[in-house]
């Protein structure tokens, strides 16, 4: 696991940017595993800006979306696929055909649907890089505390603090959603290797549990510790917990000396 802590939220958005447009130039049809939220704003920005100044080429990007909430249409302001389009989708050259996002409005069978979900990314060859928010509790995606290790994309009941820090987005009155369709622990785990971002001292305690805690479905990112490529991209108010900050600086140092592949 690499930790590493930037001077400011802007710093740590454009080194997640660089480190997937490095993964796009590097491999045009690379699987991206995308996470909304605003922590991911600054990073799809400039993404966008790279798209647009330096011609980063998404035409043969695929991509899988971690979530939805249940009940939201594509079409609706709060939903995910909204998120997507207007910070991302629609500002650069992704082809309409490559995106997959779980659909809300889903009726009926959940069960067969995100079995599907499941099926697409694994004949699309499964996800080369995910990109990972992190919830005030320790959710990833919406694998909220308790969600099994193994868990794949399955309907999941949101906690009462994820309501909570969601409402912010929705209009006064608007009835917020209780549950979403999400990609599992089981799922994520299986991408090859994994960006989680992270800004802000609202996360620093959260942060600290899922890097230096006990791994434990009490903090479904901790879950993060058994992956052996993964990278946390935060800011140093994010990171104002951790022990061992120091520790990962000269890491991170080391590594761009010994092993600069890994920071790419
Ligand atoms: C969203 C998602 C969530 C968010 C997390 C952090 O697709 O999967 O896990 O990444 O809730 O959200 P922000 O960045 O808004 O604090």
């Amino acid at each position: 696991m690499l930790v590493h802590l930037n001077p400011s939220y802007e710093e740590l958005s454009r080194e997640a940017a660089r480190i997937v447009a490095s993964a796009v130039r590097s491999q045009p049809s690379v699987r991206l595993g995308l996470a909304t939220g605003s922590t991911t704003l600054g990073m799809y920005g400039e993404l966008v800006r790279l798209h647009k100044e330096e011609g980063l080429d998404f035409s043969k990007v695929v991509t899988f979306n971690l979530d939805e909430y249940l009940g939201l249409a594509a079409e609706h302001p709060q939903s995910f696929h909204c998120f997507m389009r207007k910070n991302f989708f629609e500002r650069v050259n992704i082809k309409p055909e490559n995106i997959h996002i779980p659909d809300g409005m889903i009726g009926g069978d959940y069960e067969e649907y995100c079995d599907s979900y499941e099926r697409a990314i694994r004949e699309a060859g499964g996800i080369d890089l995910q990109i990972l928010g992190i919830g005030r509790n320790g959710h990833i995606g919406f694998n909220e505390p308790t969600s099994s290790f193994g868990s794949r994309t399955r309907l999941k009941v949101l906690t009462s603090e994820t309501i909570e820090d969601n409402r912010k987005f929705f209009g006064a009155g608007e009835e917020m959603p209780e549950c979403a369709i999400t990609m599992g622990i089981g799922t994520i785990l299986e991408a090859k290797k994994i960006l989680l971002l992270a800004t802000g001292e609202a996360k620093a305690e959260t942060v600290a549990e899922a890097i230096e805690g006990p791994i434990t479905a009490s903090v479904t990112a901790s879950c993060l510790q058994l992956h052996p490529d993964v990278t946390f991209v935060i800011d140093e108010a994010a990171g104002g917990r951790l022990k061992q900050r120091d520790y990962y600086r000269r890491v991170m140092e080391m590594t761009a000396r010994f092993t600069p592949n890994r920071l790419s």
